[in-house]
């Protein structure tokens, strides 16, 4: 496994990459209505990233239908827009999007509630965001990578919430997806030393219930087994020598 550090340069690319992911990502947070269809959530992604200039970076991955992720209640990723289904009061909804910035990929997602949600709900959503920044409390240069794991798997385990092991956070950079992958949950071995210029996404994905998912049969939507609600919160970070810089959270998209 190698881990790429990257250049004074492309961390200016990758900062840039990442600001504009969040403009595009306010204003599909700001749509997110009843009545609104997956479908014209994904469209309105794809264009805004166009109009920067940019290209969404899911859009074909692997086979991906779509440019945005856009995943209600029970879906906790990858689910696929559709035009037949409508966004309703009181649903919890995963956007998760990315771009192409002159090569370089930003990649952010964000667990919203639409109109009243359930405590329980606002709780998911609450702690799924606080395990993030539990976890890269300890990603500085020096420590060891899952000691990120470590961290987030502590904070969310007080609450009895299963967090998905079938998934986890990974490099990023001239690919979407680099090494090394990031679980969620804790590990045995320290894993590799994190060092300045590592852009890396981090994301957590949490459940009400167990931490067990399925797939839909349009092979992509991945669901609780249990159909328990499932939250996720998503930043591409940058390691330095202090605290990481969060590049996708320039106080636009909290
Ligand atoms: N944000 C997702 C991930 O982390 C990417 C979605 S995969 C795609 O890695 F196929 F939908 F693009
Ligand atoms: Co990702």
């Amino acid at each position: 496994m190698s881990i790429s550090i990257k250049s004074k340069r492309e961390i200016e690319m990758m900062r840039e990459s990442c600001k504009l992911l969040e403009q595009v990502f306010a204003q599909m947070r700001d749509a997110l209505k009843p009545g609104i269809s997956t479908k014209e959530i994904d469209s309105l992604g794809e264009k805004l990233i166009r109009k920067c200039g940019c290209t969404p970076n899911f859009l074909n991955y692997n086979g991906y239908p779509a440019s945005i992720c856009v995943s209600v209640n029970d879906e906790v990723v990858h689910g696929i827009p559709t035009k037949d289904r409508i966004i309703q009061d009181g649903d919890i909804v995963s956007l998760d999007a990315g771009l192409i910035y002159k090569g370089y990929h930003s990649d952010m997602a964000r667990t919203y509630g639409v109109g009243k949600i359930s405590e329980e709900a606002r709780l998911l959503i609450e702690r799924t965001r606080q395990s993030f920044f539990e976890g890269i409390k300890v990603a500085t240069e020096g420590a060891h990578l899952f000691d990120m794991s470590n961290a987030i798997d502590e904070y969310i385990s007080q609450f009895g919430y299963g967090i998905v092991r079938d998934l986890v956070g990974h490099g990023i950079g001239t690919k979407l997806h680099e090494d090394p992958q990031i679980p969620n949950f804790s590990q045995k071995r320290r894993g590799p030393k994190l060092q300045a210029g590592m852009t890396l996404a981090v994301e957590p994905m949490i459940n009400i219930g167990r931490g067990d998912v399925a797939w839909l049969d349009d092979d992509w939507t991945v669901v609780t087994e249990d159909g328990s609600l499932s939250a996720h919160y998503e930043n591409t970070i940058l390691i330095t020598d202090g605290e990481p810089e969060i590049l996708t959270f320039n106080g636009i998209c909290e």
